[in-house]
């Protein structure tokens, strides 16, 4: 009998209240009315008892977890500069999403070198992606270096990530998991990613091909630099995309052949299971200056736009190479640090 299984635990008490209140009731009309209130309640409860969760919680259903493509794509364009490839993230997640059944899971690499935007692009993903964006429980965020230090624990964290990915999924198909910095996780450890974004149409009842999984890395990022040095030498504008079509070519071949990089050693690559690779390009002056006029206009709204502060934070920042300073070292990634530095001692 439904009412006995786990949802029953809270309907029971209820229907025992109902009955109590039909019988104990001196057949008076307003104790019969109140009962016939609660039994109505008490059905309505339970057919939209899962609407009603998720009105109160968050759930997998649509009005928590729906993906908008154009505000992704109008906010990438928006907030992270410099990249004129990042199309390719929003495409393939439009892509995935609205493929009821896909054929495996989504697994995109992002890769480059620090503050170029790759944290801050999954960021703006959770927020069209979840309701509650980053807090959402279905998006997962892992650090290397925070949750994956020791190589020697490597069977425990490949028993946890295990874990967390089947728990997860069976709470939502379209969970985001996100991999930070990979290249400094234990070699290997990704394998055990393996069985869930391959082409299996479930794994014990469970269906992984919903779900997204984002690896981060800095891996390739010299080589991204050394192409993006040339093509700047040689006048080429980052905007003219048939000079960077060549990027994720150059980028997959690179991470097979990197030894450094956790990817390399893993099942995922041999077996073709990276979905894609997305290329983010070192930073020139004039994208550091746009993060750094946002940063004033959201969080030092007095110092707006002022151009003098602008170039003394710009002053803090290295440039390379030596000698053209063509590129940020750090990206947008200081630029918090410096401003405020500028302006203590101003
Ligand atoms: C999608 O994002 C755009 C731009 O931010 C916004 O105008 C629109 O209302 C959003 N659509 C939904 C369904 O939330
Ligand atoms: C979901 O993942 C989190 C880590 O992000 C983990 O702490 C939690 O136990 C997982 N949930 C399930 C049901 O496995
Ligand atoms: C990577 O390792 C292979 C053998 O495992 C070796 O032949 C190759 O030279 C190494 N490449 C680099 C760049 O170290």
């Amino acid at each position: 009998m439904k009412l006995f299984t786990a949802r029953g635990k809270v309907l029971l008490p209820l229907f025992l209240l109902v009955l109590h209140q039909i019988f104990s009731a001196e057949a008076n009309p307003l104790s019969l009315a109140s009962a016939a209130f609660s039994a109505i309640a008490l059905s309505v409860s339970f057919v939209y008892k899962d609407q009603l969760s998720c009105y109160f919680a968050e759930c997998c259903g649509k009005q928590w977890v729906d993906f908008n493509h154009t505000g992704f794509k109008e906010a990438l364009a928006a907030k992270v500069y410099g990249q004129p490839l990042i199309g390719r993230l929003s495409e393939a997640v439009q892509e995935h999403w609205n493929n009821r059944h896909p054929a495996k899971a989504l697994v995109l690499s992002l890769h480059g070198p620090t503050g170029t935007g790759k944290n801050y692009a999954v960021r703006i993903l959770a927020d069209h992606l979840f309701k509650r964006g980053g807090r959402s429980r279905y998006f997962h965020l892992f650090s290397a270096t925070v949750h994956f230090p020791h190589s020697r624990l490597l069977d425990t964290y490949a028993d946890q990530i295990h874990e967390w990915v089947r728990g997860n999924v069976s709470l939502c198909g379209k969970s985001v998991f996100v991999f930070d910095e990979i290249d400094k996780m234990p070699h290997s450890l990704l394998d055990v990613l393996k069985p869930f974004v391959d082409y299996h149409e479930h794994i014990n009842g469970i269906d992984y091909r919903r779900a997204i999984f984002i690896f981060l890395s800095n891996s390739g990022s010299e080589l991204i630099m050394r192409r993006m040095v040339e093509l700047k030498r040689s006048g080429h504008d980052r905007s003219d995309t048939s000079n960077m079509a060549k990027f994720d070519h150059l980028l997959s071949e690179h991470v097979y052949s990197d030894n450094s990089s956790a990817l390399r050693s893993s099942a995922l690559l041999q077996h073709h299971l990276v979905s894609r690779f997305i290329p983010f390009l070192p930073l020139e002056r004039d994208h550091v200056i746009g993060c750094i006029k946002d940063y004033l206009k959201a969080s030092q709204p007095a110092h707006t736009g002022e151009k003098d502060l602008i170039d003394r934070v710009l002053n803090e920042l290295p440039f390379v190479p030596n000698d053209e300073r063509f590129f940020s070292s750090a990206g947008c990634k200081r630029i918090v640090d410096k401003t405020l530095m500028v302006l203590n001692d101003s």
